[in-house]
Parts: C-alpha cells; structure tokens; sequence
C-alpha cells in the first residue's frame, strides 16, 4: 500500500500476481495495461488510482484501511494545518498508505474518530441520510433542567433548522463547581452541533468527548492511540448505515 507513484513492475509484484522478474517480461512482451493502454515501458511509474491489468486481469487496487483512533483534545481533525498544530494523521505517518478523518471532531473535543482511505465508507458513515448514532459525554456549565433535556430529546431549532431526536442522560451534577456531567447520544454530525445544543439553553461545554460510533467505544485505548477495525465491525459500520 502506497500513495506514491511506484515501478510497475513493482505494483504488480506486490500484488502478488507474479515475480518482480517475471512482471518485467510480461511488460517487455506487451501483456499489460495501464488505464486501459498497453504499457511496455519498463521505467513506467503508476499511482494507486491507477488501474492495471496483467494478461487481461485487473490487479486488485490498495487494501482499504479503517482505523479507530482516540484523539486527544487540542488536535486538528484534518492532515494539514497552515497554523502548524498537531493534526490527527501527524499520528499515522509511518503508515504507507494516506488515510483521511471520517467526519470531524473539534479541536477541543477528545474521543473517538474514524480514519480510512476508503471514500466510499467515508460517505457512508457522514452523510446525513445515515443516521449512525454517536455518543458524547459534556461537562457543562450550571445545572440542566428537566425541561431542557426534554427539549434536547425532542429536537431544538438551531440557525441551521431543528435537530434530529436525541437521547440525553445526565450522569452527575456538581454543587460545588456548579457543573453538569451528561450522555448525549445524536445520529447527526453537524459542525459544533453538540456545544451549539446545550449553548441554545445557555449552557457553555467545558469538556467534551465522543465515546462510541455505533458499535464502537474507546475501549483500551489511550488518547493518541488507534487500532484497525476488524472487517466484521467494518461489515457492522456499513450495514447500520445502510439499513438504520
Ligand atoms: N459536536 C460538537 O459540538 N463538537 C464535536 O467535536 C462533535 C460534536
């Protein structure tokens, strides 16, 4: 798995198909394509995008790679930033293959985050007509009325139209600190749509942490550390966004 250009000879060796050697004869011989054009060439370079085909079989493109990762607060959810912070690839750079965020998480906001190569799965898991649920844990600021988190459940009218229902669970209240400790669960992925939820009642988010996509939660993870997801739970992730 790369996303540089790579020998052709190579792409096809590494796809196991054949020998290094043995590629390099197939390609002297006229027997493979690229994007459809035969290629003799033996210097030529390709880019994972591009489509091979060896005596008439298409080689398999990159293996798809989907990571579960915990981000850390104070990390960008991007693969860049002109600013230099720390951003959530910075975490994956001895990986040969470029993966990208599913969706966001902000700066401020710590917890689970999908990465992957696979566009498909991406829109998959952030369009809006998929309806994935996502858990957050919120520290905020005073105290949450029964009557608020009600209307939370319900649906509250943001500048960008009415929420979705939700599921909301306060976990603890702090006298002292004056702080409420709560469980939301939403099945949108609006920008800030979280802290935009609970600041419609005037309520500011001190802290804020997702800690399950679906099925998956944190478990046995530290912040900065990420795991491959199992096909199976890939399988699960597509299956709920597909049937609900
Ligand atoms: N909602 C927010 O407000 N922020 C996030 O990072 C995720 C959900």
């Amino acid at each position: 798995m790369s996303n540089e250009m790579e020998r052709l000879q190579k792409r096809i060796a590494n796809s196991g198909y054949t020998s290094r050697r043995k590629a390099e004869v197939l390609i002297e011989e006229g027997k493979v394509k690229v994007n459809g054009e035969t290629v003799t060439e033996l210097g030529t370079k390709v880019k994972p995008s591009d489509t091979v085909e060896v005596e008439g079989i298409k080689l398999e493109q990159e293996d798809k790679l989907y990571i579960l990762f915990y981000k850390p607060a104070q990390v960008i959810t991007s693969v860049s930033d002109d600013k230099g912070r720390k951003v959530v690839t910075d975490y994956f750079k001895e990986l040969e293959t470029r993966i990208y965020p599913v969706g966001r998480l902000d700066y401020d906001t710590s917890g689970l985050l999908l990465l992957t190569n696979d566009g498909d799965f991406t829109n998959l898991m952030t369009h809006p007509r998929y309806k994935i649920k996502k858990k957050y844990v919120v520290k905020l600021k005073g105290y949450l009325m029964r009557e608020e988190v009600k209307a939370l459940e319900k649906g509250v009218k943001l500048e960008d139209g009415m929420t979705q229902p939700a599921t909301v669970k306060v976990k603890n209240q702090d006298k002292e600190k004056s702080t409420t400790l709560v469980e939301i669960t939403i099945t949108e992925g609006r920008n800030r749509q979280v802290r935009r939820m609970f600041e419609y009642f005037g309520h500011e988010v001190s802290k804020l942490q997702r800690i399950e996509f679906g099925p998956l939660n944190l478990t046995g993870l530290n912040a900065g550390e990420g795991r491959v997801l199992t096909p199976h739970e890939v399988k699960t992730l597509r299956h709920l966004a597909e049937n609900g």
